[in-house]
């Protein structure tokens, strides 16, 4: 798909976003966030911090969880990107999804599609994580709200759910 861009500087770039080749148009200084909730419309990633702190924004490039906001679109020519939205058909995102709602891990749900997209890289590396694992692979996802107590919680249940029926992806 061919795209505008509001940038006069801006060129055309071919990468991979949840698992289909598109073409998008990027400035010099547009990062991965924008080109995703701005041309693409794909709003799962939040527009937190804008800074790299918060998380909000957290997205897959190459199978490793980033930070979009942090991340030039210039820089992801032939990466392949995955989105929360391209996560749908993933067990564990099925399981966290679930433990999330059971274990009301959310308040507002701002935090919520960045902590999911990192709670489920972790899964897919370690499949039985403690929660001294949990809590540092969810360190860089902030939340004003729910202090993180049920966040932790979900993610567990989530792995003791997937160990369950013996599937991690
Ligand atoms: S919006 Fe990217 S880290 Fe906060
Ligand atoms: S649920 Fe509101 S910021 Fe986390």
């Amino acid at each position: 798909m061919n795209l505008p861009s509001s940038t006069a500087e801006a060129t055309i770039l071919t990468l991979r976003i949840n698992g289909e080749q598109v073409q998008v148009r990027a400035g010099l200084r547009d990062t991965l966030l924008t080109v995703l909730r701005d041309q693409l419309q794909l709003t799962a990633a939040k527009r937190g911090c804008n800074q790299g702190v918060c998380g909000a924004c957290t997205i897959e490039i190459d199978g490793r969880p980033a930070r979009a906001c942090l991340t030039l679109a210039r820089a992801c020519e032939g990466a392949d990107v995955r989105t929360l939205e391209g996560m749908s058909d993933s067990p564990a995102m099925k399981a966290l999804q679930d433990a999330f709602a059971s274990h009301q891990a959310f308040q507002c749900g701002f935090c919520t599609p960045g902590m999911l997209v990192s709670a489920r890289s972790l899964l897919e590396g370690n499949p039985a994580p403690d929660e001294a694992a949990i809590r540092v692979a969810m360190s860089g996802n902030l939340c004003r709200c729910t202090g993180y107590v049920s966040i932790i919680a979900a993610v567990d249940a989530a792995a003791s759910t997937l160990g369950d029926h013996g599937a991690s992806s």
